[in-house]
This record gives C-alpha cells, sequence and structure tokens, in this order.
C-alpha cells in the first residue's frame, strides 16, 4: 500500500503542480488552527419550524412529470438522513390535478425537517382575483407543509409562449397573500435575482426568509427561450442576461441589515450558481444575516439516479463543508 502510495506521488506530482491554476482567493488559509471533522460534526442552524444539521436547502424543483414522484422522495429522505430542509417545486399541477399527490406528498420521508410547498405570483394573483386562495391553504394541509414559497418570475413568463400576465405589480401580490393566508412565507426568484428596490421592499414584509434564486445558475428566463430558439429576436435574448449574482444581492442584504431592524428567525437562503460547497461556505461565511445556501440542479443530477447517489453527494458534500470551517475563514 504505502509503495503504491509513493509511486502514485512521483506519477502525480508534476499533474498536481498547481502553479498554473487559479488560487481560490476568497478565503484566508488557517492550517494551524483547525482539527479534521469527524462524520458526527454537524453546523447546526435553526430554520422556521426545525433544527438543520447543515446550513443546505434542497431548492424548489420538480413536480407533475414522469420521475417527479421518485426525485422528491430522494430528496425528502436526503432531508431526514442529513438534517436538510427543502422547497417543493410549482405546485401548480397538483391545485389542478389532485391525482397527482404522491409526486409532492413528501414530508412522511422527511423526519423533523421543513418542507415548504410553491406556487408562482401569476397563479396567487389569479387566486385572489378569483376569491379562491383557499386552494393555497388546502395546498399547505395536504401536504403538511411547514409553509409556502412563493416565485416571482416575471422574465420567465414574458419569455414563455404559453406564460401568464402579471395584472397588478408581484409586491401587491405578496402583501394580499401575506394578510389572508396565516403561515411562513419565503419568496424567491428562478434564476435572474433581484434588484436593491425588491429586496428593500421584501425586508419590510414578514417573511420567513427571501430564497436568492440569483443569476448565475439555473436560469429559467434562458431556459424558456431553449425551448424555442427559432421564435426569439436578439432583442428579446437580451431579456435573459438581465440580472443579479448572489454576490452582489448578499452585499445588498447586508447593507440593508446594517439599516434595519430584522427578526430574529428571518433567514436567507442563496441560491443561483452556488457550483460548489466553497461557494456556499463563501457566502453564508459573508452574510450578516443567518444564512442557508441552496442548490437544485446538483441535487437533480444525483436525486434522479437513485437515493445512494445522493447519499454519497451529500457525505462528500457535508464533510467538505466541515472541513472548509475548520481551516477557511473568507476574507
Ligand atoms: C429542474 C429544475 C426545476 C425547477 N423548478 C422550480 C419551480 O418549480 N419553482 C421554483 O421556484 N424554482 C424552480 N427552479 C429554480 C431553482 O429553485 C432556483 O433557480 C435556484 O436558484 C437554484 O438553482 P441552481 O442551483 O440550479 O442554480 C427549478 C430548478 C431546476 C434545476
Amino acid at each position: 500500500m504505502a509503495d503504491d502510495r509513493k509511486k502514485d506521488h512521483i506519477d502525480l506530482a508534476f499533474e498536481a503542480n498547481s502553479f498554473r491554476q487559479s488560487r481560490d482567493s476568497r478565503f484566508e488559509y488557517d492550517p494551524l488552527h483547525g482539527i479534521h471533522p469527524t462524520h458526527q460534526d454537524i453546523m447546526p442552524i435553526e430554520f422556521g419550524n426545525c433544527k438543520m444539521k447543515f446550513p443546505i436547502w434542497i431548492s424548489s424543483m420538480t413536480g407533475g412529470t414522469d420521475k417527479a414522484k421518485d426525485i422528491n422522495i430522494n430528496l425528502a429522505k436526503a432531508c431526514n438522513e442529513f438534517g436538510l430542509a427543502m422547497g417543493l417545486g410549482s405546485c401548480r399541477k397538483l391545485i389542478e390535478n389532485p391525482n397527482l399527490l404522491p409526486d409532492f406528498d413528501v414530508k412522511k420521508h422527511m423526519g423533523q425537517q421543513d418542507l415548504y410547498c410553491n406556487i408562482g405570483i401569476a397563479q396567487l394573483e389569479q387566486y385572489i382575483n378569483d376569491h379562491k386562495l383557499y386552494v393555497i391553504r388546502e395546498l399547505i394541509d395536504r401536504l403538511h407543509a411547514d409553509g409556502l414559497i412563493i416565485h416571482i418570475n416575471p422574465m420567465q413568463e414574458w419569455m414563455q409562449k404559453e406564460g401568464d400576465r402579471f395584472l397588478s405589480p408581484a409586491i401587491d401580490t405578496i402583501k394580499a397573500t401575506i394578510e389572508k393566508i396565516h403561515c411562513p412565507i419565503i419568496v424567491k426568484e428562478v434564476g435572474q435575482g433581484m434588484g436593491l428596490r425588491s429586496l428593500k421592499a421584501l425586508f419590510q414584509l414578514p417573511l420567513l426568509a427571501i430564497e436568492f434564486g440569483a443569476f448565475g445558475g439555473t436560469n429559467f428566463a434562458k431556459l424558456e427561450t431553449l425551448r424555442n430558439p427559432e421564435n426569439f429576436t436578439d432583442d428579446q435574448l437580451a431579456l435573459q442576461y438581465i440580472g443579479h449574482d448572489a454576490e452582489e444581492m448578499l452585499q445588498w442584504c447586508n447593507e440593508i441589515f446594517d439599516s434595519s431592524s430584522v427578526d430574529s428567525r428571518f433567514r436567507l437562503i442563496i441560491s443561483g450558481g452556488i457550483k460548489t460547497v466553497l461557494d456556499g461556505y463563501y457566502y453564508i461565511s459573508k452574510s450578516k444575516i443567518p444564512a442557508v445556501y441552496g442548490q437544485a440542479s446538483n441535487f437533480l443530477k444525483y436525486a434522479q439516479l437513485n437515493y445512494e447517489s445522493l447519499q454519497q453527494y451529500l457525505i462528500t458534500h457535508t464533510q467538505t463543508l466541515m472541513v472548509a470551517s475548520q481551516f477557511l475563514r473568507v476574507k
């Protein structure tokens, strides 16, 4: 074994030279004061009704498609095993077709961990206008959910051929929902993030959390253009590149936090382009507000294979996070 290792070291030494590779300069590396983590180590944070073992959020994804049920069950089981929390993908299809309940009904796999159902702002506006907001209350009850995520997606709707149109500004629809639905509410974007004016308006509301859905990762405005690329002019395509990345949004949230009072239970979910553990660790460390980081597509990659793949991914992911917490500090 030792001989093999020595041989590997000689063979790989030239490849392992980091001379030409870029250094991750976001962190101060402190090799002197940390220890290696064990499998028992956790990084707890309270979120909504639950205690998370790690500040890792599974961002809203799928429902109402072929594989949705298995994917959602795998994600829910992972929340239970690793002490995480998650948002469901849009539950609009379930409201329209109660037979789809098994795709979304995963709270029973989650132990004590939190689950949030999800609906688009355009549907909420419609329910409010039709005096049918009670369907959201029923949805939360049927799924035994801990609250509601509202996704705000004007660019996606605009780019979508069959997309909905907002007749009222989203902020008015959110306020009307908060007044009538008494449950924890999270507001998110779906790939463009949000600018300072929108963030300031959200900080005024009694929300449980803001999820960034920032620019830099899965981008649903872009996704809509990819469905029918020939239908778009360059003028329209330019709209998919607007928005704010997690770095910019976090800086604004920190500034707003400095100049206003924020409820101690309020959280940020920093998502959108969190590609590696170090991205997530960097942002939660920089946040002045208690924060978790969220991923969607990275989890989907493994959750759609089988539970064991997702489990293996999360073992490595959480251990890497713990190593980072021992030896790295954001500058
Ligand atoms: C397959 C897939 C489906 C998604 N569906 C929804 C959805 O139904 N509702 C929603 O709010 N966000 C949805 N999202 C968006 C993500 O929750 C969000 O953009 C988040 O920022 C994380 O994206 P990323 O880690 O892939 O960059 C979906 C993302 C993916 C990859």
